[in-house]
C-alpha cells in the first residue's frame, strides 16, 4: 500500500488507520473522507524530531492548513505542538474558534484585505508575512489604527525553480507571490519597513512549491536566503533572527512516485545553513518549516459507492461514482495521479481498467483515467487513496451537491469531525 494508514484485513476489505472502510462507509455514507489522526501525529512529530535533530529544536514546524483545515486539525497540530500557516480570514477565524494558541499562527497571502489584516492583527497572530509593499502600508496603517505592533517576515522569491507543477511553482521569478531576491526588490522592501515603528522585521520567509521531490532545489533556496540575511546585515544593518523555508515536501501518491523520506530534506538544508552562518559570522536562525500535504494526504482516503459501470466497446469502461470533481478536483486541475480500489474487494486482483467518473454535469468530471481496478459493480465501494491534503479544502459545490463529512480514526475509534453538508445548508446563504 501506497502509506502504512492503509492495509487489508481478513475479510478483503481495505482498511485506514485499522479500521474496516466499508463498516465506516455503512455508518456514515458515502461519499465521505476518512483520516488517520495516528498518522497525522506521527508525521507531526517525525518533523519536530527532524528540527530538534538538526537545529538543536531552535524552529518550529507549522502546519500549512490550506491543505486541510477545519477545527478539529487545529486541535490535533495544538496537541502536536507545531504552528498553523493560515491564508485567509477564514482560516484565521477556524484557528480563533478552535483555541489555537494565536502566537504560533503565521499569516501568508499575496493579498490580503483590510479586514483580513485586522482580524489577524486584532487575534494577535505571530507572525505576519508581508507580500508586497501596497500591503506593508495597508499592515502599517492598521498598526497606527489599532494602536498595535505587527511581527513580520518578508516573503522572498528566492529565484529557485522547483520541478513540479506549473500551477504549484512559486519559487521562480515569474510568480505572484512576494519580492524578487535577484533585481534587489526584496532589500528595498527591508530599507522600507525600517521606517515604521509598529513593524517589527522578525524573519524572512521563501517557499519554492509544491510535490517536489529533489532535495537540491531546497538546499539551494536557503543558500540564497541565507546569503540574503548577510546582504541585510551589512547594506543595512539589520539582523534577521527567523527564517521560514516554507514547505513542499512531495509525497507518494502512486507506486511511480519516489519521494525521499522527509528526514533527507532536513538534513543537507540544516548543513548549508549552519555553514553559511559560520563562514558569515551570523547565528544561526530559528527556522521554520510549513509543510502541509506531507502531514496529511497520505493520511486521507475518499470512500464512494458504485452507482453504475458502462463499458462502450473498444472505447473505455466508465465506472460512475457519487461524488467527483465537487470532492476531488485535483484531476481535472493537475492530472493528478491516484491510487484507486474496491474497498470490499481489496485483495481481488485489479484486471479491469477504468475511468472513474464523478457525478457532476461535466464530461471533465473524472478522478482517474486508464486505471487499473478491481471488477465492480453497483453498490461496491470504490477508496481513492491519499487524499487527505488539498481534496477536502478544495471542495466545491457544483451542481450544488453537499460537501463531505469528514472522519478521523485514532487508536482504532472512528469520529465524527466534519458532518456531511445538507440541502439545508446549500441554501442557508440565498436570500
Ligand atoms: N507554505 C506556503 C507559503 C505555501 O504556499 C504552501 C502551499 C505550503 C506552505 C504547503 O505546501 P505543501 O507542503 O502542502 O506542499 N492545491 C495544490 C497545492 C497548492 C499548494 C499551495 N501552497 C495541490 O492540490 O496540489
Amino acid at each position: 500500500m501506497i502509506s502504512n494508514s492503509f492495509d487489508i484485513n481478513s475479510k478483503g476489505h481495505l482498511t485506514v488507520g485499522g479500521v474496516d472502510s466499508v463498516d465506516l462507509a455503512n455508518k456514515y455514507g458515502t461519499p465521505m473522507y476518512v483520516v488517520d489522526e495516528d498518522a497525522v501525529r506521527t508525521n507531526c512529530a517525525l518533523f519536530r524530531e527532524s528540527i530538534k535533530e538538526h537545529y538543536e529544536g531552535n524552529g518550529l514546524c507549522v502546519y500549512a492548513s490550506k491543505a486541510f483545515c477545519c477545527k478539529e486539525i487545529c486541535r490535533v497540530i495544538a496537541e502536536e505542538n507545531c504552528g498553523l500557516d493560515v491564508v485567509s480570514g477564514g482560516e484565521i477565524y477556524t484557528a480563533l474558534k478552535a483555541g489555537f494558541p494565536m502566537e504560533n499562527v503565521f499569516f501568508h497571502g499575496n493579498n490580503k484585505t483590510y479586514d483580513e489584516i485586522k482580524l489577524a492583527l486584532e487575534s494577535n497572530v505571530g507572525r505576519i508575512i508581508v507580500d508586497n509593499l501596497t500591503e506593508l502600508k495597508l499592515l502599517n496603517a492598521l498598526c497606527e489604527e489599532l494602536k498595535r505592533e505587527a511581527n513580520i517576515y518578508f516573503r522572498v522569491k528566492p529565484g529557485v525553480d522547483a520541478h513540479t507543477h506549473d500551477f504549484i511553482r512559486t519559487g521562480q521569478i515569474d510568480s505572484k507571490f512576494g519580492f524578487a531576491y535577484e533585481t534587489g526588490e526584496a532589500l528595498d522592501a527591508i530599507r522600507e519597513s525600517m521606517q515604521y515603528e509598529r513593524i517589527n522585521l522578525i524573519g524572512l520567509h521563501c517557499h519554492i512549491g509544491s510535490q517536489i521531490f529533489d532535495i537540491e532545489p531546497f538546499v539551494t533556496a536557503a543558500n540564497i536566503m541565507i546569503d540574503f540575511m548577510k546582504e541585510a546585515k551589512d547594506k543595512l544593518g539589520v539582523t534577521l533572527s527567523e527564517l521560514d523555508l516554507g514547505g513542499g515536501f512531495g509525497i507518494k501518491y502512486t507506486d511511480s512516485d519516489t519521494p525521499v523520506p522527509y528526514e533527507s530534506f532536513m538534513g543537507p538544508v540544516a548543513s548549508k545553513v549552519k555553514a553559511l552562518c559560520k563562514e558569515y559570522g551570523l547565528s544561526v536562525p530559528k527556522i521554520i518549516i510549513e509543510p502541509g500535504r506531507s502531514i496529511i494526504a497520505p493520511a486521507g482516503a475518499t470512500l464512494y459507492t458504485v452507482g453504475n459501470v458502462k463499458t462502450i466497446p473498444d472505447v473505455r469502461t466508465y465506472v460512475s461514482i457519487d461524488g467527483g470533481m465537487g470532492d476531488n478536483p485535483r484531476y481535472i486541475l493537475y492530472g493528478s495521479k491516484y491510487e484507486i480500489l474496491c474497498a470490499n474487494k481489496a485483495s481481488e486482483p485489479k484486471d479491469t481498467t477504468v475511468t472513474l467518473a464523478g457525478k457532476c454535469c461535466e464530461s471533465g468530471d473524472l478522478i482517474q483515467e486508464n486505471a487499473p481496478l478491481q471488477k465492480v459493480e453497483a453498490g461496491d465501494i470504490v477508496a481513492v487513496l491519499a487524499t487527505g491534503a488539498y481534496n477536502y479544502s478544495m471542495a466545491s459545490n457544483y451542481n450544488r451537491i453537499p460537501r463531505l463529512p469528514v472522519v478521523f480514526v485514532r487508536n482504532k475509534q472512528d469520529r465524527l469531525v466534519i458532518r456531511r453538508e445538507t440541502y439545508e445548508d446549500i441554501i442557508s446563504c440565498d436570500l
